[in-house]
Parts: C-alpha cells; structure tokens; sequence
C-alpha cells in the first residue's frame, strides 16, 4: 500500500493528491492512508498535507529503496527484484545466501552501509552509509564454469558507461576490474561464482561504487589509493540515478554478450584500458612478474612480456603501472 501511495504522489507531483483521491484508488480509510503517509515521512519522504487540499510530494530521500530504484528504471529483468538493507555485513554475502535459497536472475541486493565489505584478495571494502552504491547482482545465465570469467570485464563496462551517462566524467579501466579516476581507485568489482562440473548454479557480482564520500571521510591509509566521484567532480550524484543506468547497461550488455559474444565489450573495455601498453608489475599469491602489458583475451586474461621475451598468462593478480601510486 505504502509503494502504491508513493506512485500517485509521483504521478502528481507537481499538484495535490485530494483524500478522496488516494482512499478510492487504494480502497482504505483516512486513517489508514494517514498512517501510510506517516509511514512515508518515517523513512525519509517530505509530504505536504493541507486541509481541503490533500497531499503533495515534496521531496525524496537519498535512500536506495526498492521504490527509488523502480521509479524510471528501464530493464526487464535486472533490479526487478531488489533486497534493501539499510546496513549489512556485506551484500555479496547476504546475495549468497538468498542465491542459495533460489533467488531469481536478476535479483539486486543493496544497502546503505556496510559494517564488512568485502574486497577482492581478502581485503575488505569501505562502505560507509549513503556513501556510496554497495551493491551485488545474481545472474543465472545459461553458462559453463569456464564462460564466466567475461562477467566482470562487462560489468566494469556497464559501470563506466553509467557514471557516463549521470555524471559525465570518464573513467578508466585498470586490469582486472578496478574503475579510476585521476589515477585513483573509484569502484572495485567482486565476482563469486557457485558452479557444478557442467552448470553454473548462480553468479555474483559484487560493485562497489565510491560516490559522494568526502576525501577527508576515507580512512588515512586509503586517501592516496582511492576516490569518489564527489571528490572528482566537485558535486554530489544520485546513487539511485546510477544505480538504475548500471543495471540497464548491465542488462544490455549481458544480453549482447549472450547472442554475438564478447567483441564489442572487449573492444570498448580496451578503449579506456589504462594497463595495456604499459609496463607493469603482477603480483599473485606465487610470484611477481614485470614486463609490458601486450594485450588482453577475450576471458579477460592478461598476457604480460618481460625483458627477454618471455609471455606469461594471468588470470588473476594485482597490477601496479610503473611509474603510478600503487592502486
Ligand atoms: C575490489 O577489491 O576491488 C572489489 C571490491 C568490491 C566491493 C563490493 S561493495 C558491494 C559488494 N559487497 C561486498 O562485500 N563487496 C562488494
């Protein structure tokens, strides 16, 4: 009822909704649409009520609500269903679990806040409420284990081209999945996979997206390391607005991934591609190899070049740009 209220103050916003109006068209009393409005107001919603008159929506919240982010998104699928928290450990993780209890494609998990991000090489991931978009998306898509490793080279696309689109700043690529701004870490991706020999059970994709955290708001030893795009572009931004442009593109380019394969995807992640050209050092768990980044596959994987000709395959690892902070 709270969710079919908010649509008709939307739907008018500019005028006022009469009592009248809103009983007849939710078939309850005053007093329940009362208590609704109240409901409103709790969670953060400015709503004028004027004798006579009825109900007018002022102002909404900097809240990602289910609501928020159905109002004006444009996928089918992707954020159709939508698990809020206004704070959680972590959303990958309570992602898993509804995954685990058959959560369908396409399910969004977000949150406020989180009191235990997590980070790719088991580091964690500063969440700070309203800060910023942390979020994890569960894909079911019709793969083999061996196909998913391009889910993330797509979602660093999809996030790219919506930071794009709200706030018209352009964002680089850094190998694997970090998204950067003057050079600084601005958005991180985890993916975690579930998966048989021959299925794979669910995907999912962890995105966090700094926002609108202040500079002096991040920890000390993650100031040189990291940004927002509040920091980078001198304003606030609607998380809710890039939330909604993240998931369309995500749902695009999953969709085109699926029927002409990874070319183009690849061909625009290698066009904002800050490591490949570059000499760089990766680092894995086993060693650490320098040499000049030559390319990278079409699973994601990066083919380094050292002095002596010697090319070498990562998967997976951590990348330092000579000559830059490490990120
Ligand atoms: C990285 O280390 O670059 C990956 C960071 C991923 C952070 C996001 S925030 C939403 C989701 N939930 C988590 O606990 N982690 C991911």
């Amino acid at each position: 009822m709270k969710d079919h209220l908010l649509k008709l103050l939307r739907e008018q916003s500019s005028a006022y909704v009469s009592s009248e109006q809103v009983c007849k068209s939710l078939k309850v009393s005053r007093a329940a649409v009362w208590k609704q409005i109240q409901a409103l107001r709790a969670a953060g919603y400015e709503i004028e009520a004027l004798p006579h008159y009825g109900y007018k929506l002022l102002a909404v919240p900097d809240r990602l609500y289910p609501a928020e982010i159905a109002w004006g998104l444009k996928t089918a699928v992707y954020g159709q269903n939508v698990h809020y928290f206004n704070r959680v450990e972590s959303t990958n993780v309570a992602a898993r679990d509804l995954a685990r209890r058959g959560a369908v494609d396409g399910t969004l998990v977000v949150a406020e806040e989180q009191t235990g991000g997590r980070g790719r090489l088991e580091r964690g991931w500063f969440s700070p409420a309203g800060g910023g978009i942390w979020c994890s998306l569960i894909l079911r898509p019709p793969l083999l284990p061996s196909e998913v490793a391009p889910v993330t080279l797509t979602c660093a696309v999809a996030v790219r081209r919506a930071i794009q689109q709200v706030a018209g700043l352009e964002v680089q690529i850094k190998w694997p999945n970090d998204l950067l701004l003057d050079g600084r870490k601005v958005c991180g991706i985890l993916t975690e996979m579930s998966a048989e020999m021959e299925k794979v059970n669910y995907i999912i994709i962890g995105m966090g997206l700094n926002v609108n955290i202040r500079t002096e708001q991040f920890p000390p030893e993650l100031r040189d390391a990291a940004t927002s795009l509040l920091a980078c572009g001198g304003r606030e931004y609607s998380r809710c607005r890039i939330l909604q442009r993240y998931l369309e593109q995500m749902e695009d380019l999953v969709a085109l991934w699926m029927t002409e394969g990874m070319e183009k995807i690849l061909a625009e992640w290698k066009q904002y591609c800050v490591t490949l050209g570059r000499q760089v050092v990766v680092s894995t768990v086993r060693e650490q190899f320098a040499g000049l980044a030559l390319d990278v596959g079409s699973q994601g994987e990066l083919i380094v070049e050292d002095r002596h000709g010697v090319r070498r395959t990562f998967w997976a690892g951590e990348v330092t740009l000579a000559g830059n902070r490490a990120v």
